[in-house]
């Protein structure tokens, strides 16, 4: 019996299998304004025909200065939720459960305004960022409550904290972006402060799952350490967090190493040590790898990210490489 294709209850919420899509910028808004458009419908709905258990709608933006770029989703205001709900019904009328990740671009934002942790600017291609004063931090984090909020009213089952890749919270929570020397930098504790206060903020207005997205290994020196991600794994899992995703790296450039599966060992370590559930991602196309993952407990969800752009069926195939049973869209039954 494969594992991959058993349902996973995650805070109460219950998955109807072990597949996620990774969250994926699809820089597609028209007009700028944050909103669903088409694309996002068909995009994320043909991966619910295709059996996907959890959708994590891409990098969000909880203000319109935190975004990657012009044309990202957005989640700063109320004027954006009509259109988010009309993706979580569509999703979830094809028997997939549905999350968001709520973002703040920090100092890799291309839009006028990015704000950091610290005025160090990530490469000499952007901008430097404004540091940021504690009131703005404050707001920011208020932010990420407002745009918990608009997730509930929207109608997603599970809300992912983007804490990874570089961009806002992980510019805090890394000691190569962050130098400041007030209560939110200057040792681990402090660098950490942030993250914790956006995980409140969050579950003061979101009873259901909250994930956070990381970057376990930010492979320059001086960077945060695989250990000193379990020891926050640790204090994410006490502050409620359900569970750690686990990605890695653009905290600065640096080259990476990719292989398949090349950022399991850090879910594994981090599910061992944190005693938390964890999501593998990275280079994880074959379903017998994604089968491997989960039978043998190194992580619980496998998420796959550019094999589910090329192609979106990829779990009815894993199903039959794996000789499990899996449910088939109604109208496509007579291709089975
Ligand atoms: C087009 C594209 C957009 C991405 N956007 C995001 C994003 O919004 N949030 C995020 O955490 N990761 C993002 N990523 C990283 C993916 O979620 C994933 O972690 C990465 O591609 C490695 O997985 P894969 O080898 O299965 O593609 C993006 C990757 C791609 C290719």
């Amino acid at each position: 019996m494969s594992r991959l294709f058993e349902p996973i209850t995650i805070g109460g919420v219950t998955i109807p299998n072990r597949i996620a899509m990774s969250p994926m910028c699809m820089y597609a808004c028209d007009d700028e304004d944050g909103k669903v458009t088409e694309w996002h419908l068909v995009h994320y709905a043909s991966r619910a025909v295709g059996q996907v258990g959890l959708i994590i709608v891409e990098a969000t933006a909880v203000t319109p200065e935190g975004r990657i770029s012009a044309r990202d989703l957005g989640i700063w205001s109320d004027d954006q939720i009509a259109g988010l709900r009309k993706l979580t019904d569509l999703v979830h009328s094809h028997g997939s459960k549905i999350a968001i990740q709520l973002a703040h671009a920090g100092r890799k934002a291309t839009v006028p305004g990015a704000i950091a942790p610290s005025a160090i600017a990530f490469s000499e291609e952007y901008t430097v960022p404004e540091e940021m004063s504690q009131e703005q931090i404050r707001r920011t984090v208020k932010a990420f409550a407002e745009a918990a909020r608009r997730a509930k009213e929207a109608g997603f089952d599970i809300v992912e904290i983007h804490g990874a890749h570089g961009y806002l919270i992980n510019e805090f929570l890394s000691p190569l972006t962050n130098q400041r020397m007030d209560m939110y930098g200057g040792s681990t504790e402090g660098r950490y402060r942030f993250l914790s206060d956006v995980i409140d903020a969050v579950r003061l207005n979101w009873e259901g799952p909250v994930f956070v997205r990381i970057s376990a290994n930010e492979y320059a020196d001086g960077g945060n350490s695989l250990e000193a991600y379990i020891d926050y794994a640790r204090r994410m899992k006490d502050q409620g967090v359900s569970l750690v995703d686990c990605s890695s790296g653009a905290v600065v450039p640096h080259p990476i190493d990719v292989f398949p599966g090349y950022q399991v060992p850090y879910a594994h370590a981090i599910r061992q040590s944190a005693g938390i559930a964890t999501g593998a991602v990275g280079l994880i196309t074959e379903p017998a790898l994604a089968e491997e993952i989960v039978r043998n407990d190194r992580a619980d969800l496998v998420l796959l990210g550019r094999e589910l752009l090329r192609d979106p069926y990829w779990p009815l195939r894993a199903a039959r490489a794996l000789r499990a049973e899996l449910p088939k869209p109604k109208s496509y039954e007579r291709a089975w």
